[in-house]
């Protein structure tokens, strides 16, 4: 037989992408297809399930094409997690749209359950704090949408999922949550990798409704009707998609930590115990083969989208805002990108965003300056955060579109006087989906893929003494103006 592929699946917010990976872990095809989001009122993110299922085959039947799908071994996903929906268990199709994770639809019932007391009880079993992003508050609202008195829930008609959730379901048949993706929706006992019957009485979501969680190497099942696959090919391994690309990195000991740096960022970096995680971060497990591994992450809301927001409000575009940033100084003027509040490490949903320091000479160059330099001052806060709990940060990998730009690298190295390692390859996400399903399958060892190509620039702390640290004190003033709470 020739030497064995493996097909990943990547389900992204704005796009589908698939990669082969040969027995070498190179890629040998890649496809993506477009997938749409829609925003139909203010604090609404939806999808369509239908559409994301159709992007699946339609990405997979053009990476696969000029192969042979005899030569697959085994398939991987990663996906877009918080993200929920349901369906009907007896004619497969969704009832309503998926809430995307941006969704914030239900931040009032969020306040009113912290208002209650609810927050201590829900990070202590979920390890996550009480906020929209997660599924629960979603899953809730879908619910009392479709199913108001839970009775169809409760005659089983019904299947509750995450974005991987739906695709196991499409791929297989099987109703079932990997564990890091179930550990992302609040409903999960973290601890006891299984729902909490606490949380599912807190948020009204019925067990009947839910997948049952299993390890990121599954058993998932096997791949029905997909692209020619023959019917044995197994889907060996599923991850969220920042749990995949850390796995990608190769980051599987606590002291290497990543960020992405998409619309949003996601610091995140694997733990030795699940211990006492610092206040605005996450607990969650990176990945599962049996035995979980842990992490601690960080989300910021808006990363990528500060450089959209004010190439809009600039009539130019991000390129050309990176461009004016290169060779610029942000000369005192701070941008606190807090359009949502701010999440990781602050969780304040009453911050309020806001541009400091400014004078008459100021110039969009310096406000472009001042918008990538956000973006990388988030991520130190975040980092020095996860530092607290995960210890020492040797190095930070960096991923995601974002990290092309050599201006953020090397203020990130600087401002956490850190080295930072940007990943060449891009979409970490599909590798690291390919890497755990290939191991799951035999494909490669566990040391095979330490073995695996990896290639990376790197970004080294400048020597310059006080000028970083000056600058992110500074940083600070501004986080402390956009949180201030009048009376
Ligand atoms: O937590 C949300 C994250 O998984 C979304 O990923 O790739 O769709 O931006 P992406």
């Amino acid at each position: 037989m020739p030497d064995p592929l493996v097909l990943a699946i990547d389900q992204g917010t704005s796009a589908t992408k698939c990669l082969l990976v040969d027995a070498a872990g190179r890629i040998v095809a890649r496809a993506a297809t477009p997938v749409a989001v829609d925003y139909p009122q203010r604090n609404r993110v939806e999808q369509s399930p239908m559409e994301i299922w159709a992007s699946v085959r339609d990405a997979v039947a053009r990476c696969v094409s000029g192969h042979d799908p005899a030569d697959i071994a085994a398939v991987g996903v990663s996906n877009q997690r918080e993200s929920v929906l349901l369906w009907d268990r007896a004619t497969g199709l969704p009832l309503g749209p998926m809430l995307g994770w941006q969704d914030q639809r239900t931040a009032d019932a969020c306040r009113r359950l912290r208002a209650a007391g609810a927050g201590e009880a829900v990070r202590r079993i979920s390890g996550l704090p009480l906020d929209p992003m997660f599924s629960a508050l979603k899953a809730r609202w879908l619910l009392d949408t479709y199913d108001p008195d839970r009775r169809r829930a409760a005659r089983g008609e019904l299947c509750l999922g995450t974005v991987d959730s739906w695709l196991i379901w499409r791929l297989t048949g099987e109703h079932r949550v990997e564990m890091g993706n179930a550990a992302r929706t609040q409903l999960l006992d973290v601890r006891r990798r299984a729902w909490s019957e606490e949380l599912l009485e807190l948020f009204d979501v019925p067990p009947e409704v839910l997948p049952a969680p299993v390890p990121s190497s599954g058993p998932f099942g096997e791949v029905r009707d997909l692209a020619g696959l023959p019917a044995s090919v197994p889907l060996a391994g599923v991850l969220g998609d920042s749990h995949a690309a850390l796995l990608a990195h190769g980051a599987v000991t606590p002291g290497l930590v990543k960020a992405t740096y998409g619309t949003g960022s996601s610091v995140i970096g694997v733990l030795d115990v699940p211990g006492a995680v610092p206040d605005g971060l996450c607990l969650t497990i990176a990945w599962d083969e049996g035995t979980p591994v842990y992490a601690v992450e960080g989300n910021i809301r808006a990363s990528g989208a500060v450089l959209a927001w004010l190439a809009r409000l600039l009539r130019t575009t991000p390129a050309e805002l990176a461009a004016m940033a290169e060779n610029a100084s942000s000369a005192g003027v701070d941008i606190v990108p807090a359009f949502g509040g701010l999440g990781a490490p602050w969780w304040d949903e009453h911050a309020t965003g806001l541009i400091s320091g400014l004078d008459l000479g100021t110039a969009p160059e310096q406000l472009a300056r001042a918008a990538i330099e956000a973006i990388a001052l988030q991520v130190n806060d975040v980092v020095a955060a996860v530092a607290q709990g995960a210890g020492p940060v040797r190095r930070l990998l960096a991923d995601g579109g974002g990290s092309a730009n050599d201006t953020l690298m090397q203020l990130q190295a600087d401002f956490g006087r850190i080295p930072v390692w940007r990943a060449v390859t891009p979409n970490l996400s599909a590798l690291g989906a390919a890497h755990l399903a290939g191991r799951t399958a035999g494909v490669w060892s566990r040391a095979d893929l330490g073995e695996l190509p990896r290639e990376y620039d790197t970004f080294t702390p400048c020597a310059d003494g006080a000028g970083p640290a000056e600058r992110v004190a500074s940083w600070h003033t501004a986080v402390d103006r956009a949180r201030l709470r009048l009376p």
